[in-house]
């Protein structure tokens, strides 16, 4: 979704605008700009429909040079994605602004800053900003207060950076509801909406707060709170390696971190597990305690995370006996919840600023949870920093929107948190705990052995290149992992797919099967694998042709019709972890044939922050 880059130096910072923002590429996004303070003393920009590269070329025409500047990624929301609606958006010469969030009484104050006679040239809520800004330095000359009151005046949710013709020597930042990030240098200082984008230029970082307002100058930081009080923000150093930042060997990210899930499979399990048990401390201090009150849990999360939750329904009901709800976030949020006594509410983010997951964590809180936890991918995160307890998941990075290492790794802090409660509530059939962590310090080995079947799985994607729709089908715990592997078919092909649990399949979705319509299937060997193979019968006998990625004794033999890629065998436990492997290969290799953009597919975001 949006992105923000921000700089403010000795040296011309275009160019560091412009490598931020390609670095948030990834993020999703429709149209990008620059603004800068030139070196003839007034505010210059560059804006593009389209690719960063567009930005690229629109600056090799006409170059901006400057000291201090701002640049942004745009993801539609108010208006089309068009270069009149790309940011920044100025007021005037005076002013440029770029927002990330929505401003929800957009509408009231531009009509009230058009009777003050400013004059709109984009349909987006962002350009309120500026215009009240700039009405707010007629009494308030410092950029700074200006700034204080204007937002005081917004709804909504933002990240936002303002940079001022008449005070070239400071980049002001505000933010609500949107993450935003500065990066110390030496001499100069910048500022992102994530760090990734700044990790060119530092490793050095202060994260504001819900509320904070920033004034960053070349060799200062100042910081207010919401209640306006000057405060000190902990620097972060960042000591991961830039493992991210390029896609090595591989065509694309995706690919790349298909490959990552053994190495970042074994990092999630690093020091969390002990001789026979998981170390329940890997979810804090306080989480023992917490633990032995736990009676149910509630999870919340939205896309990939929400099928991550969806498995550890099964996980926590079957193994650990704890009664489990879960839902997506955007309708958790909006609903009027029944909260069952001593439940801990638990939400599954990749990145951790999801706006539904985030707002549903935040109502959790008035409704007298027993705790919150966050099994969450970024550390700083503002799901993270609100919440009681925190597993990170360490997948490191994910930079394709498609996600994939960020789900396995999810899956099995799942397992991790299942054989936890499990643990302190006594709950666990004797021996399932000691099994378990045995079998999960195997995981990574069999996730290797089911990545080395990638060559085969790219000759079966061939069954998809001209097919318009497909159905996937999974029982028992292997439903979400069906329904995670078309959501990625969809998400990156474009082909339109669907998730049925098997048993429904004669309830409707069989009406749709002919030999256009592929049906992919995931069998581990299991109590369920001959219902399972009834349900495949069904599919056979109207002519669909069935993609079947089973286990090795499970008893299902390639045929006409019948494509079969054996997997290695896995305990039932772990078995949706494995299974999705071959389905995110699938997905991948369908989406390379029809040469669609993998890493940033069309419409999509990686972090969705607004609602
Ligand atoms: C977007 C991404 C998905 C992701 C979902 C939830 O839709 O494209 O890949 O699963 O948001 O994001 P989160 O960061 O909360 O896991």
């Amino acid at each position: 979704m949006c992105g923000i880059v921000g700089a403010i130096a000795e040296r011309n910072i275009t160019p560091i605008l412009v490598e931020g923002l390609k670095r948030l590429e990834y993020r999703g996004y429709d149209s990008a700009g620059v603004a800068v303070f030139t070196q003839e003393g007034m505010l210059d920009r560059c804006r593009r429909a389209g690719k960063v590269s567009e930005l690229e070329q629109g600056l090799v025409e006409g170059p901006l040079l400057g000291r201090l500047g701002i640049a942004h990624t745009r993801w539609a929301t108010h208006g089309a994605p068009c270069e009149r609606n790309a940011h920044p958006h100025f007021s005037g010469q005076a002013l440029a602004v770029v927002h990330n969030g929505i401003i929800e009484n957009h509408e009231a104050l531009r009509e009230q800053l058009k009777g003050l006679g400013y004059a709109f040239t984009s349909d987006t809520d962002t350009e309120v900003i500026v215009h009240l800004l700039n009405h707010k330095l007629k009494e308030l000359p410092d950029l700074a207060d200006a700034l204080k009151a204007a937002v005081a005046e917004l709804h909504g949710a933002y990240g936002l950076a303002v940079i001022s013709a008449a005070q070239p020597d400071r980049l002001l930042a505000a933010r609500s509801g949107s993450p935003l990030v500065i990066g110390l240098g030496l001499g100069e200082n910048f500022l992102a909406s994530d760090q990734l984008a700044l990790r060119q230029v530092t490793d050095r970082f202060i994260y504001l707060e819900e509320g904070d307002i920033a004034e960053i100058r070349r060799d200062s930081v100042k910081i207010w709170d919401q209640a306006g009080q000057a405060v000190q923000r902990e620097q972060v150093q960042y000591h991961e390696g830039a493992e991210a930042a390029d896609k090595g060997e591989y065509r694309h990210f995706m690919l790349k971190e298909i490959h990552e899930q053994p190495k970042v499979v074994q990092r999630t399990l690093e020091g969390r597990l002990g001789d026979d048990h998981v170390l329940v401390n890997a979810f804090g201090p306080r989480a023992a305690e917490l633990f032995a009150k736990v009676r149910n849990v509630q999870i919340v999360a939205c896309g990939t995370s929400y099928h991550a939750g969806m498995v550890a329904r099964y996980w926590l009901e079957g193994l650990a006996g704890i009664p489990c709800q879960i839902e997506v976030a955007s309708e958790f949020r909006y609903r009027k919840v029944v909260v069952q006594p001593d439940t801990l509410f638990v939400t599954i983010s990749q990145s951790g600023e999801t706006a539904d997951t985030l707002a549903a964590l935040r109502n959790a809180k008035e409704l007298g949870y027993l705790a919150s936890l966050a099994i969450c991918n970024v550390g700083t995160s503002s799901l993270v920093r609100e919440s009681d307890l925190t597993l990170l998941t360490l997948a490191g990075p994910e930079i394709g929107v498609a996600s994939t290492k960020a789900f396995t790794t999810q899956l099995v802090s799942l397992m991790l948190l299942t054989l936890s409660l499990g643990q302190v509530r006594g709950t666990l059939a004797a021996g399932v705990e000691a099994d378990l962590v045995e079998e999960l310090r195997r995981l990574p080995t069999r996730l290797g052995e089911a990545l080395a079947m990638d060559k085969t799985v790219e000759k079966v994607a061939e069954l998809f290149a001209e097919k318009n729709h497909t159905l996937f089908l999974g029982r028992g715990a292997q439903y979400p992992v069906a329904m995670e592997g078309s959501l990625k078919l969809k998400e990156i092909s474009y082909i339109h797919a669907e998730a049925y649990p098997a048993g429904e399949l004669k309830h409707g979705p069989l009406a749709l099967v002919d030999a256009d319509m592929p049906v992919v299937t995931v069998a581990p060997n299991n109590e369920l694998v001959e219902k399972l193979k009834s349900n495949l019968q069904e599919v056979r006998a109207r002519g669909g042709e069935l993609i079947v990625f089973a286990d090795r004794e499970a008893g299902i033999d390639n045929g006409e019709g019948t494509h079969v890629v054996a997997m290695p065998h896995i305990g039932d436990a772990l078995a949706p972890i494995l299974y999705t492997i071959p389905l995110q290969l699938l997905s991948y290799y369908v989406a390379v044939l029809k040469g669609t953009d993998v890493d940033q597919p069309r419409n999509l975001a990686k972090s969705v922050t607004v609602e």
